[in-house]
């Protein structure tokens, strides 16, 4: 299909697609478990599709909703973690699998030897990533993070919501229980503190954005790092690979096989409803769905994808 016939049918049809898939959302539930979350629509549905050309920008549904990333921002962590450490010291830490288990699983890292988090898209992996960001203490490294995204966004405004952060500082049992569970298997070196590196990554769950911000971030990995809009290098491109293979293998968490099946693009979803979506070269994707299946994923997010990759042949098979 044609790059104009795609933008129109996308013109034509995005509005009833939305509206078809937004009944789906009715099956899911909006996540209680960050009480600040709790009180999201559960039955709005936005999305915005950004490619790099003039007029390449398709907007439907509730675009106006601001929600925090939360696990959108361990792409980005990683990102800068790959840019502070390479490679070979991110990887030192964390694997390269998917767990088949659920974000929070604790299982594997007492089950294999060794104890590392298998992949950085869980929560064991994404602290652990986010322990290996360069900066002297909590708040430079947050700093660091926060000029990062708003680098790539455009935005300079970019900040994260205090009372997501705070909720979830005062609820993350299991976060806690994980971060210190690390340390004890010494991925979290002898100098970490748990509770600062936790603070960071709780901030840069909250941070905050539309369907926009999440279609931009995707576009500049959809251009394989470069800035949509002055073509620099902002991100090298072995990195933005790398970070794209994860989001196809385990963004989705352990309904990612299912995931690229049914659309076979990367993406990366968010407990908040978001899910940022690529497909290469053409758009970045960002989409808002509150309400949840079992596997954290946005159900109507999911099924609006899937509507959009049939119909377009967006499918990387
Ligand atoms: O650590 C947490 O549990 C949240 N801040 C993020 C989890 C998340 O988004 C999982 N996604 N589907």
């Amino acid at each position: 299909m044609s790059a104009d016939t795609e933008r129109d049918t996308l013109r034509k049809k995005l509005p009833e697609w939305v509206e078809t898939s937004r009944k789906l959302s009715a099956s899911g539930k909006v996540a209680q478990y960050i009480p600040e979350l709790a009180g999201a629509p559960a039955g709005a549905l936005g999305i915005t599709i950004l490619g790099p050309g003039p007029g390449d920008l398709l907007q439907a549904g509730d675009v106006g909703c601001r929600f925090t990333m939360q696990s959108i921002s361990k792409v980005f962590t990683l990102l800068l973690a790959l840019m502070d450490r390479g490679e070979d010291g991110v990887f030192a830490k964390v694997g390269m699998e998917p767990t088949g288990d659920d974000f929070n699983s604790m299982l594997k890292l007492e089950l294999v030897e060794p104890g590392i988090p298998f992949n950085p898209m869980i929560n064991a992996g994404a602290i652990t990533v986010t322990s290996l960001i360069e900066g002297e203490d909590p708040l430079t490294k947050f700093d660091r993070i926060l000029a990062f995204f708003r680098k790539l966004s455009g935005d300079p405004e970019l900040t994260y919501n205090p009372r997501v952060y705070k909720s979830e500082a005062l609820t993350a049992h299991r976060n806690r229980s994980l971060a210190y569970f690390l340390k004890d298997n010494a991925v979290l070196g002898p100098d970490e503190d748990v509770e600062d590196i936790l603070d960071v990554y709780f901030k840069h769950c909250s941070i905050e954005v539309d369907c926009g911000h999440l279609a931009r971030l995707g576009l500049v990995l959809a251009l394989d790092g470069k800035d949509p809009v002055d073509g620099t290098q902002l991100i090298p491109t072995r990195y933005v690979q790398i970070v794209k293979t994860f989001m196809f293998s385990c963004g989705m968490y352990n309904a990612s096989g299912e995931f690229a099946i049914r659309v076979g693009i990367p993406a990366k979803s968010g407990v908040a409803g978001g899910i940022l979506a690529v497909v290469p070269d053409r758009y970045g994707i960002g989409v808002i769905g509150p309400a949840l299946n079992r596997y954290g994923n946005s159900t109507a997010g999911v099924h609006l994808l899937e509507t959009l990759s049939g119909a377009l042949d967006w499918s990387l098979f």
